[in-house]
Protein backbone atom coordinates (compact mmCIF):
# COMPACT_ATOMS: atom_id res chain seq x y z
CA UNK A 1 0.00 0.00 0.00
CA UNK A 2 1.05 3.53 -1.12
CA UNK A 3 2.04 5.59 1.93
CA UNK A 4 0.07 8.67 2.43
CA UNK A 5 1.42 11.87 3.24
CA UNK A 6 0.19 13.92 6.35
CA UNK A 7 -0.87 17.38 4.97
CA UNK A 8 1.86 19.71 6.22
CA UNK A 9 0.40 22.01 9.78
CA UNK A 10 2.16 24.63 7.89
CA UNK A 11 0.35 27.49 6.00
CA UNK A 12 2.24 28.42 2.36
CA UNK A 13 2.25 31.55 0.71
CA UNK A 14 3.73 30.96 -2.18
CA UNK A 15 5.60 33.69 -4.59
CA UNK A 16 8.29 31.53 -6.24
CA UNK A 17 9.07 33.41 -9.65
CA UNK A 18 8.60 31.24 -12.38
CA UNK A 19 10.74 28.70 -14.23
CA UNK A 20 10.80 31.50 -17.02
CA UNK A 21 12.59 34.07 -14.63
CA UNK A 22 15.20 31.61 -13.88
CA UNK A 23 15.99 31.09 -17.21
CA UNK A 24 16.00 34.43 -18.54
CA UNK A 25 17.98 35.70 -15.69
CA UNK A 26 20.71 32.99 -16.12
CA UNK A 27 20.92 33.53 -19.47
CA UNK A 28 21.52 37.55 -18.50
CA UNK A 29 23.91 36.62 -15.89
CA UNK A 30 25.53 34.51 -18.46
CA UNK A 31 26.09 37.11 -21.34
CA UNK A 32 27.82 39.66 -19.57
CA UNK A 33 31.59 40.64 -19.70
CA UNK A 34 31.69 39.25 -15.75
CA UNK A 35 29.53 36.43 -16.35
CA UNK A 36 27.44 35.98 -12.97
CA UNK A 37 24.32 34.35 -11.23
CA UNK A 38 22.25 35.92 -8.51
CA UNK A 39 23.05 33.55 -5.01
CA UNK A 40 19.83 33.02 -4.31
CA UNK A 41 19.89 30.46 -6.95
CA UNK A 42 22.42 28.54 -5.57
CA UNK A 43 19.48 27.86 -3.18
CA UNK A 44 17.59 24.60 -4.73
CA UNK A 45 16.86 21.57 -2.00
CA UNK A 46 20.52 20.70 -2.50
CA UNK A 47 21.62 23.72 -2.20
CA UNK A 48 19.71 23.94 0.95
CA UNK A 49 21.13 20.45 2.71
CA UNK A 50 24.52 21.60 1.53
CA UNK A 51 24.36 25.04 2.88
CA UNK A 52 23.20 23.55 6.19
CA UNK A 53 26.25 20.98 5.89
CA UNK A 54 28.40 24.44 5.44
CA UNK A 55 27.25 25.44 9.01
CA UNK A 56 28.67 22.36 10.81
CA UNK A 57 31.96 22.72 9.09
CA UNK A 58 35.33 23.81 11.67
CA UNK A 59 35.85 26.20 9.18
CA UNK A 60 32.79 27.94 8.45
CA UNK A 61 33.15 30.32 12.67
CA UNK A 62 29.74 32.30 11.38
CA UNK A 63 26.98 29.78 12.56
CA UNK A 64 28.36 28.77 15.74
CA UNK A 65 29.14 32.22 16.44
CA UNK A 66 26.33 34.42 15.19
CA UNK A 67 24.49 31.43 17.95
CA UNK A 68 26.66 32.10 20.54
CA UNK A 69 25.95 36.20 20.21
CA UNK A 70 21.97 34.96 20.79
CA UNK A 71 22.58 32.46 23.77
CA UNK A 72 24.72 34.89 25.25
CA UNK A 73 22.00 37.94 24.88
CA UNK A 74 18.56 36.16 24.72
CA UNK A 75 17.15 38.20 26.73
CA UNK A 76 18.04 41.09 25.74
CA UNK A 77 17.22 40.25 22.03
CA UNK A 78 13.85 39.10 22.97
CA UNK A 79 12.42 41.72 24.91
CA UNK A 80 13.26 44.15 21.55
CA UNK A 81 11.10 41.77 19.82
CA UNK A 82 8.44 42.76 21.99
CA UNK A 83 5.30 41.13 21.12
CA UNK A 84 5.38 41.32 17.33
CA UNK A 85 5.20 38.96 14.97
CA UNK A 86 8.76 38.24 13.66
CA UNK A 87 9.42 37.47 10.29
CA UNK A 88 12.71 35.95 9.20
CA UNK A 89 14.17 36.77 5.76
CA UNK A 90 16.44 33.84 4.34
CA UNK A 91 15.32 32.02 6.86
CA UNK A 92 16.81 28.64 5.97
CA UNK A 93 16.81 25.50 8.45
CA UNK A 94 15.23 27.75 11.51
CA UNK A 95 17.80 27.12 13.65
CA UNK A 96 18.61 30.61 15.31
CA UNK A 97 14.94 31.66 15.83
CA UNK A 98 14.75 28.48 18.29
CA UNK A 99 17.11 30.56 20.68
CA UNK A 100 14.79 33.56 20.31
CA UNK A 101 11.71 31.63 20.61
CA UNK A 102 12.45 29.91 23.80
CA UNK A 103 12.99 32.84 25.17
CA UNK A 104 10.23 35.04 24.00
CA UNK A 105 7.64 33.52 25.52
CA UNK A 106 5.09 36.49 24.20
CA UNK A 107 5.90 35.74 20.68
CA UNK A 108 3.34 33.76 19.26
CA UNK A 109 3.81 34.45 15.18
CA UNK A 110 6.34 33.75 13.10
CA UNK A 111 6.84 34.23 9.54
CA UNK A 112 9.57 32.98 7.89
CA UNK A 113 10.46 33.65 4.34
CA UNK A 114 12.76 31.79 2.09
CA UNK A 115 13.38 31.51 -1.93
CA UNK A 116 14.14 27.05 -0.88
CA UNK A 117 10.52 25.55 -1.38
CA UNK A 118 10.48 22.70 0.23
CA UNK A 119 13.48 23.39 2.89
CA UNK A 120 11.03 26.19 4.23
CA UNK A 121 7.80 24.57 4.40
CA UNK A 122 10.08 21.41 6.53
CA UNK A 123 11.61 24.33 8.72
CA UNK A 124 8.30 25.90 9.66
CA UNK A 125 6.73 22.52 9.93
CA UNK A 126 9.42 21.75 12.76
CA UNK A 127 8.96 24.57 14.32
CA UNK A 128 4.89 24.52 14.61
CA UNK A 129 5.91 20.83 15.98
CA UNK A 130 8.33 22.05 18.86
CA UNK A 131 7.36 25.28 19.70
CA UNK A 132 3.38 24.43 20.54
CA UNK A 133 2.12 28.13 20.92
CA UNK A 134 3.33 29.08 17.87
CA UNK A 135 1.81 29.70 13.79
CA UNK A 136 4.24 29.42 12.10
CA UNK A 137 3.58 30.61 8.34
CA UNK A 138 6.00 29.85 5.48
CA UNK A 139 6.41 33.22 2.29
CA UNK A 140 8.19 31.29 -0.32
CA UNK A 141 9.53 34.40 -2.01
CA UNK A 142 12.28 36.41 -3.62
CA UNK A 143 13.36 38.99 -0.03
CA UNK A 144 15.28 41.48 -2.53
CA UNK A 145 11.85 42.60 -3.85
CA UNK A 146 8.97 43.98 -2.17
CA UNK A 147 7.62 41.78 0.58
CA UNK A 148 4.50 40.65 -0.06
CA UNK A 149 2.64 41.31 3.35
CA UNK A 150 -0.40 42.80 2.09
CA UNK A 151 -1.00 39.23 0.90
CA UNK A 152 -0.10 37.54 4.32
CA UNK A 153 -3.83 38.25 6.67
CA UNK A 154 -1.97 36.69 9.71
CA UNK A 155 0.19 40.04 9.45
CA UNK A 156 -2.85 42.29 9.31
CA UNK A 157 -3.04 44.44 11.85
CA UNK A 158 -0.26 42.95 13.89
CA UNK A 159 3.27 44.92 14.28
CA UNK A 160 6.48 43.09 13.08
CA UNK A 161 9.74 43.01 13.45
CA UNK A 162 12.34 41.60 10.83
CA UNK A 163 14.94 39.12 11.52
CA UNK A 164 17.89 38.74 8.79
CA UNK A 165 20.50 36.46 9.83
CA UNK A 166 23.23 34.69 8.82
CA UNK A 167 25.18 37.85 7.18
CA UNK A 168 22.99 37.24 4.13
CA UNK A 169 22.95 40.83 4.12
CA UNK A 170 26.66 40.87 2.85
CA UNK A 171 25.36 39.06 -0.56
CA UNK A 172 24.12 42.89 -1.44
CA UNK A 173 26.57 45.05 -2.94
CA UNK A 174 26.41 48.25 -0.51
CA UNK A 175 24.21 50.56 -2.52
CA UNK A 176 21.81 47.18 -2.60
CA UNK A 177 22.01 47.27 1.24
CA UNK A 178 20.88 50.86 1.09
CA UNK A 179 17.70 50.20 -0.75
CA UNK A 180 17.47 47.04 0.52
CA UNK A 181 16.77 48.21 3.68
CA UNK A 182 14.31 50.57 2.68
CA UNK A 183 12.32 48.32 1.52
CA UNK A 184 12.15 45.75 4.54
CA UNK A 185 11.78 48.92 6.69
CA UNK A 186 7.91 48.03 6.08
CA UNK A 187 8.61 45.46 9.09
CA UNK A 188 9.12 48.18 11.38
CA UNK A 189 13.16 47.56 13.60
CA UNK A 190 15.42 44.92 12.24
CA UNK A 191 17.98 42.13 13.90
CA UNK A 192 20.28 41.96 11.23
CA UNK A 193 23.70 39.51 11.46
CA UNK A 194 26.62 40.90 9.74
CA UNK A 195 30.23 39.32 9.60
CA UNK A 196 33.15 41.75 10.97
CA UNK A 197 36.12 42.20 9.03
CA UNK A 198 39.19 39.89 9.60
CA UNK A 199 42.11 38.41 8.79
CA UNK A 200 42.37 36.15 5.82
CA UNK A 201 43.21 33.20 7.36
CA UNK A 202 40.47 33.02 9.24
CA UNK A 203 37.46 34.27 6.02
CA UNK A 204 39.22 32.10 3.08
CA UNK A 205 38.75 28.62 5.07
CA UNK A 206 35.48 29.54 5.69
CA UNK A 207 34.22 29.76 2.46
CA UNK A 208 36.80 27.28 0.63
CA UNK A 209 36.54 24.61 2.96
CA UNK A 210 39.27 21.57 3.58
CA UNK A 211 36.40 18.79 2.98
CA UNK A 212 35.28 20.94 -0.23
CA UNK A 213 31.45 21.41 0.79
CA UNK A 214 31.74 24.65 -0.08
CA UNK A 215 32.74 23.69 -3.32
CA UNK A 216 29.86 21.11 -3.88
CA UNK A 217 27.47 24.10 -2.97
CA UNK A 218 28.91 26.55 -5.73
CA UNK A 219 28.65 23.69 -8.65
CA UNK A 220 25.74 22.74 -7.49
CA UNK A 221 24.17 25.65 -9.24
CA UNK A 222 25.44 24.28 -12.58
CA UNK A 223 24.08 21.09 -11.59
CA UNK A 224 20.46 22.53 -11.35
CA UNK A 225 20.58 24.72 -14.31
CA UNK A 226 21.62 21.47 -16.11
CA UNK A 227 18.42 19.98 -14.53
CA UNK A 228 15.70 22.84 -14.72
CA UNK A 229 17.03 24.66 -17.89
CA UNK A 230 18.44 21.49 -19.51
CA UNK A 231 22.17 22.85 -20.23
CA UNK A 232 25.10 20.90 -20.80
CA UNK A 233 27.50 21.78 -18.01
CA UNK A 234 30.68 19.57 -17.28
CA UNK A 235 30.96 20.05 -14.02
CA UNK A 236 34.43 18.21 -13.91
CA UNK A 237 36.01 21.17 -16.50
CA UNK A 238 35.05 23.62 -13.96
CA UNK A 239 36.27 24.36 -10.52
CA UNK A 240 35.22 26.36 -7.17
CA UNK A 241 37.39 29.36 -6.48
CA UNK A 242 37.01 31.81 -3.32
CA UNK A 243 39.49 34.89 -2.59
CA UNK A 244 39.27 37.93 0.18
CA UNK A 245 39.55 40.91 -1.59
CA UNK A 246 41.05 42.84 1.28
CA UNK A 247 40.35 46.58 -1.02
CA UNK A 248 36.56 45.93 -1.33
CA UNK A 249 36.00 43.87 1.82
CA UNK A 250 34.64 41.12 0.14
CA UNK A 251 34.78 37.47 -0.04
CA UNK A 252 34.37 36.95 -4.18
CA UNK A 253 33.34 33.16 -4.68
CA UNK A 254 33.41 31.88 -8.84
CA UNK A 255 33.32 29.16 -10.60
CA UNK A 256 36.30 29.15 -13.17
CA UNK A 257 36.63 26.91 -16.87
CA UNK A 258 39.51 24.82 -17.07
CA UNK A 259 39.08 24.96 -20.88
CA UNK A 260 38.19 26.83 -23.94
CA UNK A 261 34.44 25.19 -24.15
CA UNK A 262 30.67 25.93 -25.22
CA UNK A 263 27.73 25.36 -23.04
CA UNK A 264 24.51 25.38 -24.92
CA UNK A 265 20.81 26.39 -22.50
CA UNK A 266 18.16 26.80 -24.47
CA UNK A 267 19.08 28.08 -28.27
CA UNK A 268 21.99 29.80 -26.45
CA UNK A 269 25.85 29.06 -27.04
CA UNK A 270 27.59 30.30 -24.25
CA UNK A 271 31.86 30.56 -24.61
CA UNK A 272 34.16 30.40 -22.02
CA UNK A 273 37.80 30.78 -22.20
CA UNK A 274 39.85 28.51 -20.22
CA UNK A 275 40.40 30.51 -16.44
CA UNK A 276 37.37 32.20 -17.19
CA UNK A 277 35.30 33.06 -14.02
CA UNK A 278 31.62 33.07 -13.41
CA UNK A 279 31.09 34.42 -10.50
CA UNK A 280 28.78 33.25 -7.89
CA UNK A 281 28.80 34.83 -4.81
CA UNK A 282 29.86 38.49 -2.72
CA UNK A 283 30.74 38.19 0.47
CA UNK A 284 30.95 41.68 1.92
CA UNK A 285 31.99 42.08 5.49
CA UNK A 286 31.84 45.57 7.63
CA UNK A 287 32.95 47.16 10.44
CA UNK A 288 30.19 48.03 12.87
CA UNK A 289 30.74 51.44 12.02
CA UNK A 290 30.59 50.96 8.42
CA UNK A 291 27.31 49.03 8.71
CA UNK A 292 25.62 51.57 10.69
CA UNK A 293 26.61 54.17 8.32
CA UNK A 294 25.17 52.21 5.84
CA UNK A 295 21.94 51.51 7.94
CA UNK A 296 21.88 55.53 8.52
CA UNK A 297 21.92 56.16 4.91
CA UNK A 298 18.70 54.00 4.75
CA UNK A 299 16.73 55.99 7.52
CA UNK A 300 17.54 53.41 10.65
CA UNK A 301 19.56 54.18 13.00
CA UNK A 302 21.46 51.74 15.45
CA UNK A 303 19.87 51.14 18.38
CA UNK A 304 22.08 48.11 20.12
CA UNK A 305 25.08 45.78 18.26
CA UNK A 306 26.27 42.50 19.86
CA UNK A 307 29.28 40.84 19.56
CA UNK A 308 31.08 37.78 20.23
CA UNK A 309 34.31 38.15 22.71
CA UNK A 310 36.56 37.52 19.55
CA UNK A 311 34.70 40.50 17.70
CA UNK A 312 34.25 37.88 14.75
CA UNK A 313 30.29 38.53 13.79
CA UNK A 314 28.12 41.21 15.03
CA UNK A 315 24.34 41.43 15.58
CA UNK A 316 22.55 44.72 15.11
CA UNK A 317 19.08 46.23 16.10
CA UNK A 318 18.21 49.16 14.11
CA UNK A 319 15.28 51.62 14.16
CA UNK A 320 13.89 53.48 11.99
CA UNK A 321 14.56 57.35 12.19
C1 LIG B 1 23.26 32.08 3.95
S1 LIG B 1 21.75 31.17 4.10
C2 LIG B 1 21.27 31.63 5.76
C3 LIG B 1 20.29 30.68 6.37
C4 LIG B 1 19.94 31.00 7.83
N1 LIG B 1 19.21 32.25 7.94
C5 LIG B 1 21.16 31.06 8.69
O1 LIG B 1 21.41 32.11 9.25
O2 LIG B 1 21.85 30.05 8.81
C6 LIG B 1 20.67 32.13 3.09
C7 LIG B 1 19.22 31.72 3.11
O3 LIG B 1 18.46 32.69 2.40
C8 LIG B 1 17.74 32.10 1.33
N2 LIG B 1 17.80 33.07 0.22
C9 LIG B 1 18.91 33.45 -0.48
N3 LIG B 1 18.59 34.44 -1.34
C10 LIG B 1 17.26 34.68 -1.18
C11 LIG B 1 16.36 35.59 -1.76
N4 LIG B 1 16.76 36.47 -2.69
N5 LIG B 1 15.08 35.57 -1.34
C12 LIG B 1 14.65 34.69 -0.39
N6 LIG B 1 15.47 33.79 0.21
C13 LIG B 1 16.77 33.80 -0.18
C14 LIG B 1 18.39 30.78 1.04
O4 LIG B 1 17.48 29.83 0.54
C15 LIG B 1 18.94 30.39 2.42
O5 LIG B 1 18.01 29.66 3.16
Amino acid sequence: MPSQTKPSPVKLYDFHPPIEDFRSAVLRGLSLPQKMLSPQFLYDKRGSELFDAICQLPEYYLTRTEMQILQDNAGEVAAALDHSALVELGSGSSQKIRILLKAALQVTTYVGVDISRQHLQEACAALMADFERLDAIAVCADYTQPLPIAAIPELQNHPTIGFFPGSSIGNLEPAEVISFLKTVAVLGDLIVGVDLKKSPIILEPAYDDAQGVSAAFALNVLTRINRELEADFDLSQFEYRAHYNEAQGRIEMAIASLCDQTVHLSDAEIPFCKGETLRTEHSYKYTIDEFQLLAMEAGFHPVQVWVDKQQLFSLHHLRQM
